[in-house]
């Protein structure tokens, strides 16, 4: 399509009109041009196509599909190949069903456990949730698909999605909550990007010129379009001014905000040339993304199954496994309890809610296998006992030689447009697992949920196996972990706190009457519970396996760098154990002693490798700025300290194997405003004005200095501090101690400046 020139052919009620779409899900055609209309679905763990009537609320039916695992699983698998292929299988379904942009991935962090929506998000980790989503934009552009990352931003909670502010400090939104788009779009190029709801510091995402142009277009030079979540348009004008493209749905509803772009335009208050510039992304879209590329694709269900049931095996994490239980052997007598082996739990609901074509249950797979009994114990619809139910499964139990619990959250509990309340599991399932585990030592629990939940039998409990929300291949997948046809290696991408209190944003989430103050700043997740020294019930990156890795090396290309360089780290991973299997090392890195409040570690890389027992592979991290920089205010911009950096690698976060340090070099000292207000160490510490600062007040700081070590000073033992509080006075108190005059003191600032 020869765009400029369509562009100039188009009337302004034309342009206007393509600015929202044509119903639900499809963009407008535009006959007389052969603009063709192209559509959009909802992912992303699946394709939630719907021919008939349409929601954004999973409620109307859509095609049968496949449900692949949704994010969080995905997340814990570590595997950027995986996302990549999920991504890749998803993007031939959209080919073969005539589908443009597939609406996904969502890499909203989690800020707390409690947000309704976590299943469909990544992790509390900005670097694994971008590098998951860029991978997975990835495979599934690679078939000329378009995914459309969501929910651009700080929408980290379903309580008063479509109104609410998150307010939080200008670090804390670049470091934390854009980070975890900012690579994605970098490096994934989505075509679209999906704005939030909510306001971001009193602005509508919708409407935020800061975030959709200034940020997104300027600083990480994205180029797809922009979309509304469905509805989230305010004032349409200020939005298309703002840099929002596409409002969906379209069809009556958007029809007003239509007409009131071209009143913009004629009233001069909208420049045409802001009208082109939309139009021209929303024109790139659908001349680059278009279904029909790969006649030969074809929605294979079964064999989409199969790659959703390779998929959950990756996501499962094996939390606990003492005296080695797991895995059990074939033909071990065992009783199967919990209602989730009839009705499994796969995925969450809402928009991302997958019609699936076929869900094998638990109960479908033990089928036939000698030796495993079944007994319900609990009703998943239910948060009563059924006491009938919960003796037949004590009493089964105790007869056997393992019990395997299938808990989790009951769908209830996890859906689109609600936040949970608290982190439990129902209470009659709390009560079933303590009371099988009365008589019956070898139980084993199995749980399907999206999000972390509170496990106060987890000490008594030898084995804990995680499977998330792991799509249609939920069982199977389960079945095959718990017998160790696969070897466990799934990590959390989240923390598991011991409470709710615990958590960072415990205080300030949901916030209060719309508005959710972001208090905790940076220190989300495991940023928080590892400065702040607390235990936790399972700690993010932690993740076991049947077999045992061994870590030796950790080094480094160059120990000093500066702050432009690479360095590379290497580090040696062997299997000890007799299986085969899989690790995920992480490579985490921290700043000794920095003048701002930094978290002890952070996620800087990882790789998922494969070893056979006996066999070792030496990977190797490349780490640029990015590594180590934390975002300055003062530069608007990231930033690294001069001094020394910790390089820490390891099984999880808590499970540190080697570490090593350099020392990084910035280039450029950051700015310093003289004023009178500016401390005397700052002025002393800083190269710009060091030098003269040492020249006017050198002698007599050296002499206090002198004293202060020595203990000789008229000012008593407490001088160092005495010395400290003197280079913490801003330089404007030597006026008041009579050491420059004010006409002294301007000068000499004067000369600090130039
Ligand atoms: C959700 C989006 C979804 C859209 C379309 C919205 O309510 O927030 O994630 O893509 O609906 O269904």
């Amino acid at each position: 399509m020869e765009i400029d020139a369509v562009i100039r052919q188009m009337t302004l009620e034309e342009k206007a009109s393509l600015c929202s779409g044509m119903d639900f899900w499809h963009t407008k055609e535009v006959e007389r041009l052969g603009i063709p209309s192209e559509m959009l679905c909802d992912g992303p763990n699946g394709l939630r196509k719907q021919e008939d009537k349409a929601d954004h609320m999973g409620i109307n039916e859509s095609i049968q599909a496949v449900c692949f695992p949704t994010a969080s699983a995905v997340a814990a698998s570590f595997d950027r190949k995986l996302a990549g292929k999920i991504g890749k299988t998803l993007g031939r379904e959209c080919q073969a069903e005539g589908v443009s942009m597939l609406l996904g991935p969502g890499v909203n962090i989690k800020r707390s456990p409690l947000c309704g929506r976590n299943f469909e998000y990544y992790s509390e980790d900005p670097y694994q949730s971008s590098e998951m989503a860029a991978a997975y934009i990835k495979g599934l552009q690679s078939m000329e698909v378009g995914a459309c990352i969501k929910h651009f931003s700080a929408n980290n909670q379903e309580t008063r999605r479509q109104s609410g502010d998150s307010v939080m400090d200008e670090r804390t939104l670049h470091e934390i909550y854009l980070a975890s788009f900012e690579q994605a779009v970098k490096e994934g190029k989505p075509a679209g990007v999906m704005c939030s709801y909510n306001r971001v510091n009193g602005t509508f995402a919708s409407e935020n010129k800061e975030l959709l142009t200034d940020i997104l277009r300027a600083r990480w030079g994205y180029d797809g379009i922009v979309v509304t979540d469905w509805g989230a348009v305010k004032d349409r004008v200020k939005g298309l001014g703002a840099g929002l493209d596409l409002e969906m749905p379209g069809g009556d509803g958007s029809r007003a905000n239509d007409m009131r772009i071209v009143k913009a335009v004629r009233d001069g208050i909208l420049p045409e040339s802001t009208l082109d510039e939309t139009v021209r992304h929303i024109l790139q879209f659908i001349d680059k993304y278009r279904p029909g590329r790969h006649p030969e694709a074809v929605f294979d269900r079964e064999e989409d199954y199969q790659t959703a049931l390779e998929a959950a095996k990756e996501c499962g994490v094996l939390l606990k496994n003492e005296c080695g239980l797991l895995p059990l052997a074939q033909g071990t007598k065992a009783a199967f309890i919990g209602g989730f082996i009839e009705s499994p739990r796969i995925q969450g609901s809402g928009s991302s809610y997958i019609h699936s074509a076929r869900i094998p249950s638990i109960l479908d797979c033990i089928q036939g296998m000698e030796n495993v009994s079944y007994a319900k114990g609990f009703d998943v619809a239910s948060d009563e006992t059924d006491e009938a139910a919960l003796a037949e499964a004590v009493e089964l139990a105790g007869k056997c030689e393992v019990a395997v619990i299938f808990a989790g959250l009951p769908g209830r509990s996890e859906a689109e447009g609600a936040d949970r309340l608290h982190l439990e599991l129902p209470p009659n399932q709390n009560r079933l697992i303590v009371a099988i585990k009365a008589v019956q030592p070898r139980t084993i629990v199995v749980l399907s949920n999206g999000a972390p939940v509170t496990m106060p039998w987890a000490a008594q409990i030898p084995a804990i196996l995680e499977m998330y929300l792991a799509g249609d291949g939920s069982s199977e997948a389960a079945m095959s972990l718990l017998y160790g046809k696969t070897n466990p290696s799934g990590k959390l991408a989240e923390t598991f706190p011991l409470c709710l209190e615990d958590t960072p944003s415990f205080l300030n989430f949901p916030g209060e009457k719309g508005r959710a103050e972001y208090h905790e700043g940076v220190f989300v997740g495991y940023r928080y519970y590892d400065k702040k020294k607390m235990d936790v019930l399972f700690p993010f990156g932690h993740g076991l396996s049947y077999t045992t890795f061994r870590y030796t090396g950790c080094v480094l290309s160059e120990d000093h760098i500066r702050d432009t360089d690479r360095v590379t780290v290497s580090v040696t991973v062997e299997n000890t154990g007799k299986r085969a299997g899989k690790e995920v090392v992480q490579l985490y890195t921290g700043q000794c002693g920095s003048t701002i409040r930094r978290p002890v570690r952070e996620l800087k890389g990882f790789e998922k490798i494969e070893l056979q027992p006996g066999s070792k592979k030496t990977i190797q991290f490349t780490l640029d700025k990015s590594a180590f920089a934390y975002y300055e205010t003062a530069i608007h911009d990231w930033y690294v300290e001069s001094g020394h950096y910790e390089i820490s690698i390891g099984s999880s976060s808590r499970d540190i194997r080697c570490k090593t340090q350099l020392y990084i070099e910035a280039s450029q000292p950051l700015p310093i405003e003289v004023s009178a207000e500016t401390s005397i160490g700052d002025l002393l510490g800083h190269p710009k004005t060091a030098a003269a600062m040492q020249k006017i007040f050198g002698n007599l700081l050296g002499k206090a200095a002198d004293e202060a070590d020595s203990g000789s000073s008229s000012m008593g033992e407490g001088a160092g501090n005495l010395m400290q509080g003197a280079m913490e006075m801003p330089i404007g108190a030597l006026e008041s101690f009579g050491v420059l005059t004010r006409e002294q003191l301007d000068t000499f600032l004067d000369s600090l400046r130039s």
